[in-house]
């Protein structure tokens, strides 16, 4: 309907006073008024133009109104037509009957004009309304969707965004663990790189004394001739300098190996497999031992390892690894940043201190791994946060505040265990792990 066009109203009624009373006044009203006899004849009409509002009187002979309005309700393209009874019956019952059928309004004969055109008008306005709360509400639902679409790319970009942060906290675990073997193997390495270049010098000069001595006394004395000959004096001298080319060669070897670790740990198992976790929590602390070390600054870490008696267990052994490497390498940060401001003897008196704990749990069949520091500890509306992606309290460059999102993730998700903190500000936190034997 639009209220610019001039709109078509119509009368049904059987009493041709009536109509005509109406008709004259609505149409100098303004509207173009259009008229039936009965209901037959209104249906008739509403067929080959729908008007923007009926007038219908109750009582007719045929189909009365309360008939007709319930045949127009029912079909959908007049569903929302909105009709307004006129009668002389002005009890309740019928009223009320009248609105359950869908009528808008009521009015009551004999009419006044003034009261006809109120309501009228009011009922055209509302009906506009409702179109264009209709529409607007269709066009809502569409944005609504739109919404949601774009809830839902965003959603999986986030998805891809995280995993790729996963990846990069996982490459940078690796990059730990790289950092921790590269540091124990290039120790030693450089010891013997450094001193195969000294032995190399001396034997050279060790060689060219002999080779003095022979041309100033040609003639040595029988029992190092006898030496000479018994160590095959020449071709010992040819030997030695090789050996020593390929001892070079091995230490050159060994720093190969250690790059092809590096690409080797790169590489995940995709399926679980039956690990023994004591390994893994072993080759993480072999890795770690770096930080666990005596530094100027304080003494070694201890590690206080008490293992229970565990089966293996159906996991991603690499994954784990990574929660260990995550939970440890929070235990040394606690402990270290617990020794902020701290002596060396002091810190001595009363040592930082990590405990591993496993167990088999009795009821379930499931283990637990506790990892306790000493460190200092977190507070509880921090701890409320801690698994939370990106929630870190450490300095940028130190923490990534992926961590604990990671372990509970490989936890609670790829394992189907638990994962829980409790600890106290200023003396401690505990880590509980809790993963199922047998993978689901
Ligand atoms: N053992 C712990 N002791 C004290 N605080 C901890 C410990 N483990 C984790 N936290 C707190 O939880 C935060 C999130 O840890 P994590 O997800 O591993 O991220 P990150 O170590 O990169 O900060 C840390 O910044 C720290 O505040
Ligand atoms: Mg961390």
């Amino acid at each position: 309907m639009n209220l610019d066009q001039q709109t078509t109203l119509l009368i049904v009624d059987d009493n041709p006073t009536n109509i005509k009373v109406l008709f004259n006044f609505l149409k100098n009203a303004g509207f173009r008024v259009l008229v039936a006899k009965d209901g037959k004849d209104a249906l008739k009409k509403v067929e080959v133009a729908i008007p923007d509002l009926i007038l219908l009187d109750v009582m007719m002979p045929g189909i009365d109104g309360f008939e007709t309005c319930r045949f127009l309700k029912e079909n959908p393209q007049y569903h929302d037509l909105p009709i307004i009874f006129m009668t002389a019956l002005a009890d309740t019952k019928n009223k009320v009957k009248g609105l359950s059928l869908g009528a808008v309004d009521y009015i009551t004969k004999p009419f006044q004009q003034e009261e006809v055109l109120a309501r009228i008008n009011l009922h055209l306005q509302l009906c506009f309304l409702r179109k264009e709360l209709a529409e607007k509400n269709e066009r809502l639902s569409e944005l609504n969707t739109q919404l949601e679409q774009k809830v839902l790319d965003r959603t999986s970009q986030l998805a891809k965004l995280q995993s790729q942060l996963i990846l990069n906290e996982k490459m940078s675990s690796l990059g730990q663990l790289v950092a921790g073997i590269a540091h124990e193997i290039n120790n030693p390495i450089s010891f013997i790189v450094g001193n195969l270049t000294h032995a190399e010098e001396y034997a050279q000069d060790l060689i060219n004394l002999i080779q003095l001595y022979q041309k100033y006394y040609p003639e040595p004395a029988t029992e190092i001739a006898e030496k000479m000959a018994a160590i095959e004096l020449d071709y010992l001298t040819k030997d030695f300098c090789q050996l020593i080319t390929s001892m070079q060669s091995g230490t050159k070897r060994i720093l190969q190996i250690s790059h092809s670790m590096r690409t080797f740990s790169r590489a995940d198992l995709n399926k679980k497999v039956k690990f023994n976790l004591h390994e893994g929590l072993d080759s993480t602390l072999l890795i770690l031992k770096h930080r666990l070390k005596a530094n100027r600054n304080r003494p070694a870490i201890e590690v206080k390892k008490k293992y229970g008696n565990l089966p293996e267990i159906d996991c991603y052994p690499g994954q784990l690894n990574q929660v260990f490497m995550n939970l440890l390498s929070n235990g040394i940060d606690a402990v270290e940043a617990a020794n902020c401001g701290v002596s060396f003897a002091e810190i001595q008196a009363n040592p930082n201190c990590l405990i591993i704990e496993t167990k088999l749990l009795p009821t379930e069949p499931e283990i637990m791994i506790i990892i306790r520091d000493n460190g200092i500890g977190i507070e509880p509306e921090v701890q409320a946060k801690i698994f939370d992606y990106l929630f870190t309290t450490k300095e940028v460059g130190k923490g990534t505040g992926l961590g604990l999102a990671i372990a509970r993730e490989i936890v609670e998700d790829k394992h189907g265990g638990t994962i829980a903190c409790s600890s106290k500000k200023g003396e401690g936190t505990e880590f509980r792990v809790i993963l199922p034997i047998q993978s689901s």
